[in-house]
Parts: C-alpha cells; sequence; structure tokens
C-alpha cells in the first residue's frame, strides 16, 4: 500500500522546515559555503582546485591532476559543500533541508533564549561539540577529511570593543591546549588567515596547524565573526538579537570570537604525535605515548600467573581501582605480551601481582615511558594513580 501523510503535520513540518533552511540562507552558507571545484573533461574526475599540488592524477599517480598527458581541467567554479536533502515519508511532498555544515548556526538562533534564561553578561561562552557534516569534493587522509565529522565549537560573545583582544586570548589558550595535552609543541603553528582564505563570516582567522605526516595541515580554527551572524539572523527573523546592559542603559549586538575544532582531527594529530617505536632488549616494541590523562584506559591490572591464588588478589586489587580509574584486567598470555598489549594502546601504568604479592599485600607498578617498577602497598595504589594523572605530563617522545 502507498505510504501517505497526514496533510495537516506535514504542513507543519514543511512550515518548520522553510524556516529552518532559511537558518542557512541568513547564515550566508547557501550562497557563500562553497570550495573551488574543477573537472577533468578526459577522465571525468573532479578535484579541488586549491588542493591540485596534494592530489594525484588518477591516470598517472606520479602526476598532479592537470599536469598528465591526457589530463583537461575545466575552469574552477564554486562549489556549494551543503549537504541537501528532503524531510518526510514522500519525498513530493516534504520540503528542502540541509544538514548542518557547522554546529555554531544552533548557537547563534539560540542566542536570546540563553542569553534570558542564564542571565549572562559578555564576555560569555556558549559551547557545543556534535556532528557537521559537508560534501567534501576530496574527503581522504583517514580521518582528517570526512565527510561527517565531529566538531567542538565555541561561540564568544563579547562588546564590539573588545573582539581582538579575544581572539588574541583564545588563539593562544587554543594552542596551549595542545600542548598541556601532550602534543610536541614544535610540531604545532599558529598561521594567520590571508585576506583572500577568510570565510564569508570571518574579519580575522587564524589556523592552529599540526605538523601531520601529509604536512602542516589545519587542526582548528580561532575567527572574529564580529557581529556578522547576530546581524544576519536578526535580520532574516525579524527579531533583535542584542544584549541591553541595564546598569549602564548600553545595548548592543555583541561580537563573536570563535574557537572551531574537528574532534577527529585532534584525534587523529593525538594518535599521531604520540606513536612510537624503539627497541627495548633487543625485540622491537610499539608504544602510543598517550598523555595520561587522554588514555582510554589508566591502569591494566595484570597476576603474573594464573594460578597460586594471583588471579584472586589480581580481581580485588581491580575491583578497588576501577571504582577511581578506567581500569582493565587481563590474565591472557605471557606477561610480556600483556604489557605490550597495553603499550599499544597507550596504557601509562601496569600493575602486576606476583608471589610477593601473597606475601606482603604490595604490587609492582610500571611506567608505560620509562618501563621502571615500583613496588607499591595495594592499600596505596588506587590514590598513588590518581596522583600520577593529576601531576604535569610532557612526552618524552623527540623528533
Ligand atoms: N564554525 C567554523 C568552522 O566550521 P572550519 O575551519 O570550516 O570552521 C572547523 O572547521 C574545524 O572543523 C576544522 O579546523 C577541522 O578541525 C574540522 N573540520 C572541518 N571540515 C572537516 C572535515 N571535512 N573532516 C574532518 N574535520 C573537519
Amino acid at each position: 500500500m502507498a505510504q501517505t501523510a497526514d496533510p495537516v503535520t506535514m504542513e507543519k513540518i514543511t512550515a518548520l522546515c522553510k524556516r529552518r533552511a532559511r537558518v542557512w540562507e541568513a547564515s550566508g552558507h547557501l550562497e557563500s559555503f562553497t570550495d573551488p571545484l574543477v573537472d577533468c573533461r578526459h577522465c571525468g574526475q573532479r578535484f579541488r582546485a586549491d588542493h591540485l599540488q596534494d592530489l594525484e592524477c588518477p591516470e598517472k599517480p606520479s602526476k598532479h591532476p592537470g599536469e598528465g598527458p591526457n589530463c583537461d581541467l575545466t575552469e574552477a567554479r564554486a562549489f556549494n559543500l551543503m549537504f541537501e536533502t528532503t524531510i518526510g515519508p514522500v519525498k513530493e511532498q516534504g520540503a528542502t533541508i540541509f544538514l548542518r555544515p557547522e554546529t555554531a548556526q544552533g548557537i547563534f538562533v539560540d542566542f536570546p533564549q540563553v542569553l534570558q534564561t542564564s542571565r549572562k553578561k559578555p564576555p560569555f561562552g556558549i559551547a557545543q561539540v556534535g556532528k557537521a557534516f559537508r560534501n567534501e569534493i576530496t574527503p581522504g587522509n583517514f580521518i582528517f577529511r570526512t565527510r561527517e565529522f565531529e566538531q567542538m565549537e565555541l561561540e564568544w560573545f563579547v562588546p564590539p570593543g573588545e573582539a581582538e583582544r579575544w581572539f588574541e586570548y583564545w588563539t593562544e589558550e587554543r594552542l596551549r591546549w595542545y600542548v598541556d595535552l601532550g602534543i610536541r609543541s614544535d610540531h604545532l603553528q599558529l598561521r594567520p588567515h590571508g585576506p583572500d582564505e577568510l570565510s564569508h563570516y570571518s574579519s580575522q582567522t587564524s589556523d592552529v596547524e599540526y605538523l601531520f605526516p601529509i604536512g602542516w595541515s589545519e587542526l582548528e580554527g580561532i575567527a572574529n565573526r564580529g557581529d556578522y551572524d547576530l546581524r544576519r539572523h536578526a535580520e532574516f527573523s525579524g527579531k533583535k538579537l542584542e544584549y541591553f546592559d541595564s546598569a549602564t542603559g548600553e545595548r548592543y549586538v555583541p561580537h563573536v570570537v570563535e574557537p572551531s575544532a574537528g574532534a577527529d582531527r585532534a584525534t587523529l594529530a593525538f594518535m599521531v604525535d604520540a606513536y612510537d617505536e624503539e627497541e627495548v632488549e633487543g625485540e622491537p616494541r610499539t608504544v602510543l605515548r598517550l598523555h595520561p590523562r587522554l588514555a582510554p584506559i589508566k591502569v591494566a591490572v595484570l597476576p603474573l600467573v594464573r594460578k597460586d591464588g594471583l588471579p584472586e588478589i589480581a580481581q580485588r586489587v581491580y575491583q578497588d581501582v576501577r571504582r577511581r580509574v578506567q581500569a582493565e584486567y587481563d590474565e591472557g598470555g605471557s606477561i610480556g605480551r600483556r604489557y605490550r598489549r597495553q603499550d599499544e594502546i597507550g596504557t601509562p601504568w601496569g600493575v602486576t601481582i606476583d608471589h610477593q604479592s601473597t606475601q606482603d599485600e604490595t604490587v609492582t607498578l610500571r611506567d608505560r615511558d620509562s618501563l621502571q617498577q615500583e613496588r607499591v602497598p595495594i592499600a596505596e595504589l588506587a590514590g598513588e594513580l590518581e596522583r600520577r594523572l593529576d601531576a604535569d605530563w610532557t612526552t618524552p617522545k623527540s623528533g
């Protein structure tokens, strides 16, 4: 039987979606969120015109597109990156909607509600983590550029005269965030955008770049969006988006400074930066030198052997520490193999329960990076792990 939609419901949904689609008109994305695209008339492939030097000609991979003997590229044209779809079970009755290409716009649209309910005074920020979707022309390099990804954005609302100062503040702060979480500072740099690179909403942008294996590439962008977004949404909705300071009688449209980070790209940078290979006692060792706060498992609890009462003590230790830090219990395979497994996933500490543990209630605590082991009383173990987790940490990895 053909599926039909309740006409009243569909009418309401359509009206709502039309209003939602207007958000992307107001934000300028429908008109300006584009990348330059070229087609090859010979092979039929499409490329980002500004990435040709990083791409391979599909027919002659030793050459860049446009440099192969048969390449025949068109002039560059603007390609809109918005993902368009139709809402509702019947395509013809549905309204056109767009998947968000950035999380920021929801924050601008919600600005008056947040202002009213939180009673904040600029400077203040609204942050959001969530999915974003872009019809990228050339996705690739593992999770560096994908069509569905996760953004972490902060819209920082400030009095108009303070935007430049806050732009500087957030640029430094965001660079520091990566260093504090263990990324080598000589693998990070700030790169200000030239005037021809700026997004349609930005008067000033700096990228935090990381030296990925593909070369220096964008990790995060910090933009001075001025009053562009609030003014455009006010214009399109007919509602004022202002801050009124009742103490001074001052009324203004706040300016916005926006640090916008990609969670996937940051994950890639943290993993690339942490990856290490070395030789230990003549054997190769692969180790992920993640900052302990980033490591998914903080401690592995390992009975030396699966007998003599050691698994029982190890289980008791595991049940105790897992209430305080993320822990894993592993009794399968040789102790050396179990250490290597944990090294590869970046677990900073390993606890081994051996025969001495049955005598004196102590265990060995092994450090992933220095490989040093010390004996710690079981009663003090969880506290010691928390202390180490809280301590400052810099990567031992060089080069
Ligand atoms: N609201 C501003 C904005 O969206 P952007 O520079 O286009 O700015 C911010 O994106 C961050 O989102 C980038 O620095 C990057 O980390 C991440 N990002 C953007 N496009 C991406 C993609 N296709 N795949 C993975 N991450 C992406």
